[in-house]
């Protein structure tokens, strides 16, 4: 897959270089460019933004740096072979971010993100590439951060683990939150490693008891509480149909 990131802050996108992400660029799994949008400025203050039209506060990014970024993008990424780009727009304003579009984008070979500052982009920018592109305005939570950058940090996480290869093990995103099967909806329960006592806290008996269907249906009953706890909205999606069949199996 390969990533393009347009932005006035290269330096904010530094820990694309580590962990998950840095490990699957090292394999070339991941091509990432980080492009800094001031060089496609002309004057002599690398202006990017300007007064909004129709007045009101902050400043909005001008459309002739984005326009040029991303037609130099664009054609950097098809000289090299790449095909059939998506546009990645981190805003406030944009649809939720959740697993299903993580899976989504993951399937997309070539991303390329526009994280704005102030106010956000002139919209015809945004409209101008969505004749030529799928767009995706996106929005990690109902919070205003100061730019996009770390959504697209977020955003790039979620994603790469799911590439092929990239995770060690094949299975581990198999449990996850949010993934698909009997346990969709549900947030993972607690999880437990050696010693089996801890400062007088024993690790639930029913891990030891080496009963699969036991173990599997007390994440469950875990993951229940859990759910219930912290997101009684995501309760309502659970369907019981496929607890009382996952029940059957055990
Ligand atoms: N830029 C500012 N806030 C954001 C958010 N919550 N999600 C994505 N991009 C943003």
């Amino acid at each position: 897959m390969r990533l393009d990131v347009v932005t006035i802050f290269p330096e904010y996108l530094e820990p694309l270089n580590v962990s998950l992400v840095g490990k699957a660029r090292a394999r070339g799994q991941l091509n990432v460019h980080v492009h800094d949008l001031r060089a496609w400025t002309h004057d002599r203050h690398n202006t990017v933004d300007d007064t909004p039209y129709g007045g009101g506060p902050g400043m909005v990014m001008k459309t002739e740096p984005w326009g040029d970024a991303l037609d130099s993008v664009l054609a950097d990424g098809y000289e090299t072979g790449s095909r059939t780009p998506a546009l990645i727009v981190p805003t406030p304003s944009g649809r939720p971010f959740t697993q299903e579009l993580a899976v989504r984008l993951s399937q997309h070979p070539w991303l390329i993100f526009t994280p704005a500052r102030y106010e956000g982009i002139d919209r015809r920018v945004i409209d101008e590439y969505a004749t030529r592109m799928p767009v995706y305005e996106v929005s990690i939570g109902d919070y205003v951060l100061a730019g996009g950058e770390a959504a697209v940090l977020v955003i790039t996480e979620a994603v790469a683990r799911l590439l092929p290869g990239v995770l060690g093990n094949a299975e581990s995103h198999r449990d996850d939150s949010f993934a698909p099967g009997a346990m969709a909806n549900l947030l993972e329960g607690p999880v437990y490693t050696k010693p089996p006592a801890w400062r007088g806290r024993e690790i639930p008996e029913v891990l030891l008891s080496g009963h699969h269907g036991r173990i599997a249906r007390w994440r469950r009953d875990e993951a229940l509480r859990r759910t219930t706890a912290h997101r009684p909205d995501l309760i309502e999606r659970c369907d019981p149909a496929a607890f009382d069949k996952k029940d059957r199996e055990m």
